[in-house]
């Protein structure tokens, strides 16, 4: 077991549909840390910096159009292997193929409108954090309930 931060967005679908606080609550009930949250506009400058890996792919323009089309809610979350816990709880990317029970799953039937962003590996975790967050926008606290959430010996 690993504590790890994910960079997790909540898309501009997200927030045009009003779900961005059933999404959050999700975070919060699995027992996940929050230690960064804005609303932000994305620019295209930005959505290149964070999807690089896709800027030369056909969809790479529908992408971009789509992720400043409307703000976003960016987190940092912290936790227990939290950054293939939370790809397991967001579902596959398209929405039709997500299972129930995930956001991606229960929330939608798109596969570029999927309301969720997180990282996919340590590495993306920390290079997407520094793109979206200033070191003095995370928050280190202690969760007073964290003995109870997680074994000594785990
Ligand atoms: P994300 O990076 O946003 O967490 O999503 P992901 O890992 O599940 O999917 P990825 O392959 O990284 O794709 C990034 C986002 O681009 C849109 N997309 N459109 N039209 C298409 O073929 C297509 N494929 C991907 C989705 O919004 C996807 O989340
Ligand atoms: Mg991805």
């Amino acid at each position: 077991m690993a504590t790890q931060r994910s960079l997790i967005l909540c898309k501009p679908d997200a927030v045009q549909r009003r779900i961005v606080g059933r999404i959050i609550t999700r975070i919060e009930e699995k027992g996940y840390k929050i230690i960064g949250l804005k609303m932000l506009q994305v620019t295209p400058e930005l959505a290149i910096q964070h999807y690089e890996e896709h800027v030369e792919k056909p969809f790479y323009p529908h992408l971009e159009s789509f992720i400043t089309a409307s703000p976003v809610i960016a987190l940092v979350v912290e936790g227990p292997d939290v950054i293939s816990v939370m790809r397991g709880m967001m579902g596959s990317t398209n929405g039709r193929d997500a299972a129930p029970g995930t956001i991606r799953g229960d929330f939608g039937s798109s596969r570029q409108m999927n309301l969720i962003h997180g990282s996919d590996s340590p590495e993306a975790a920390a290079r997407e954090i520094e793109i979206y967050f200033k070191p003095e926008e995370i928050c280190e606290y202690s969760l007073d309930l964290a003995s109870w959430m997680l074994a000594a010996d785990e």
